[in-house]
């Protein structure tokens, strides 16, 4: 499933993240690449632990908390603190595979990565080019969305990021290791979600929309680890 979800930065926050990233030290990409993605990758990125993306980082997660529609769709287990590229003269990403295990910063610990996301923090209208592809079996999908939109979309989609020919487009990219890693489970989980609460609000008090929500708490169930 490739999700779309819209404003989940406010323009304000988007504002407020932009004018710090501006500022902020801006490094090679290739330093978080495997070996394979770095033939391919050209950008540049925030150091893992750096303050300001930190800080950033801490934005974005609250925000993510609060969006019903992110906890919905990525039902998350476990998320990487946000990082951040930048593209700019011609920069892009060639075609490659994110890696399904990623350490998280400052932790012992790492994640699954069933889910990327990548939030956009440059207005469309401030560069060229830099669209994200994700190719799924019905080709490949090109994705470019106003500053505080996210794009959610499977760990295992092929993807590249086309080259920037003007201006610098600055994004938030992050993976999340979700309570149900089947992206075929998940998708199930959340259109049953979605029409429970359509229905709840037509017909609320309805015996068999209370029903269906015990079909989907029980398949829940049945395919979450916790
Ligand atoms: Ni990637």
């Amino acid at each position: 499933m490739l999700l779309h979800i819209p404003a989940i930065l406010t323009p304000e926050q988007v504002v407020q993240c932009r004018a710090v990233l501006e500022k902020a030290d801006w490094i090679d990409g290739r330093a978080t690449a495997g070996y394979r993605s770095a033939e391919v990758k050209d950008n540049q990125q925030l150091a893992e632990g750096d303050p300001v993306g930190r800080q950033i980082g801490e934005i974005i997660v609250a925000a993510l908390n609060r969006s019903a529609l992110f906890m919905m769709a990525a039902l998350p287990r476990k998320l990487v603190p946000p990082l951040f590229n930048r593209y700019q003269g011609g920069q892009n990403y060639g075609g490659h595979v994110d890696g399904a295990i990623y350490p998280i910063y400052g932790t012992p610990g790492r994640l699954r990565t069933d889910l990327s996301a990548t939030l956009f923090l440059t207005p469309p209208e401030e560069y060229d080019g830099g669209e994200l592809v994700v190719t799924d079996t019905y080709g490949g999908h090109r994705v470019k969305l106003p500053a505080g939109d996210m794009i959610l979309y499977p760990g295992s989609s092929l993807h590249h990021v086309q080259p920037v020919t003007r201006g610098a487009r600055i994004a938030s990219f992050m993976w999340i290791e979700s309570m149900v890693r089947d992206d075929g489970e998940r998708t199930i989980l959340f259109d049953l979600d979605r029409s429970i609460q359509e229905l709840n609000a037509t017909v609320p008090g309805n015996a068999d929309v209370l029903r269906l929500t015990g079909i989907y708490h029980n398949l829940l169930r049945r395919w979450a680890n916790t």
